[in-house]
């Protein structure tokens, strides 16, 4: 594990980090990124795919493992190998979004996955069109190079939550019921549409108000934990100002990714000169 964490600082990554991201941010915002990202789902998109090849490839290890005991298992492994190529093309599509809107440390790491992977797909091409012993042989290795790729991106999902919604501990870390956000005059004297942080105990949130009411969120963004305070309100909705995700301040929706979790949302009510809020489902 000390290997890979020690991937997060190897700043000599950059080098490929900075050319990469740039050709993955040339698919503009837009729906089919958000599709790609999982906005949709409510989910990222791409461990979703990845399981595709893995289990494919996966399959057509066990049948290369005995031999001449199953009938047509050469041919099997073969169409495996292909189905899983195939699979291969929109899990790294989704996965490449993904990626060209994390922090540096996780970049790093996600470079080496997106090797690994590109390693398991050019042995696998190969093994396709190889003669069936040398074919065992490179659908072996490529195996390997699929299983590193999966342990990078498992360190990228759970070590360096990449893709976890990072609004999630909100509410366990709210206290039930109402709290004082601010004085009614102080609310009153916002501007429209100018989102100002304030905290409830450890928790910072996001108060804006408009012509139709106050709206309070969370106030870390649920990709990134972006600072939501300082992003632009429009039209009903809040933008990230790190990558760009926007929650409608409804109801904390994703109205664009590249976040697919959406933002806790407090209820709120004025009540003896105070603007409160209260967060369901807290504590
Ligand atoms: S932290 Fe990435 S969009 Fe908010």
């Amino acid at each position: 594990m000390s290997l890979i964490s020690s991937l997060e600082r190897a700043r000599a990554l950059d080098r490929l980090a900075g050319p990469a991201q740039r050709a993955a941010r040339l698919l503009p915002p837009g729906r089919v990124r958000d599709a790609l990202h999982g906005v949709w789902l409510g989910h990222p998109l791409h461990p979703v795919l990845a399981q595709v090849p893995m289990g494919t490839w996966l399959s057509a290890s066990l049948l290369d493992a005995w031999p001449g005991t199953v009938p047509g298992a050469a041919a099997a492994s073969r169409r495996l190998v292909l189905a899983g190529l195939a699979a291969a093309v929109p899990a790294a599509l989704a996965g490449s979004a993904d990626w060209s809107e994390l922090h540096e440390q996780q970049m790093r790491v996600g470079v080496v996955h997106a090797l690994a992977n590109t390693a398991a797909i050019a042995l696998y091409a190969a093994s396709a069109a190889a003669p069936a012993r040398a074919a065992r042989g490179l659908r072996l290795a490529g195996l390997t190079a699929a299983s590193a790729g999966g342990m990078l991106g498992g360190h990228l999902a759970f070590r360096q939550s990449a893709g976890a919604n990072q609004a999630e501990p909100v509410p366990h870390l709210t206290e039930p019921g109402w709290h004082c956000l601010m004085a009614a005059a102080e609310l009153a004297g916002l501007a429209a549409g100018q989102p100002v942080r304030r905290t409830l105990g450890d928790v910072p949130v996001v108060v804006v108000r408009d012509e139709q009411g106050v709206y309070v969120l969370a106030g870390r963004c649920s990709h990134l934990s972006g600072p939501l305070a300082e992003g632009d309100y429009r039209d009903g909705c809040l933008t990230c100002p790190w990558h760009g995700s926007t929650f409608r301040v409804s109801d904390g929706t994703v109205a664009r990714g590249p976040a697919t979790a959406p933002q806790p949302v407090f209820r709120t009510r004025i009540t003896d000169g105070t603007l409160q809020a209260c967060l369901p489902g807290a504590g």
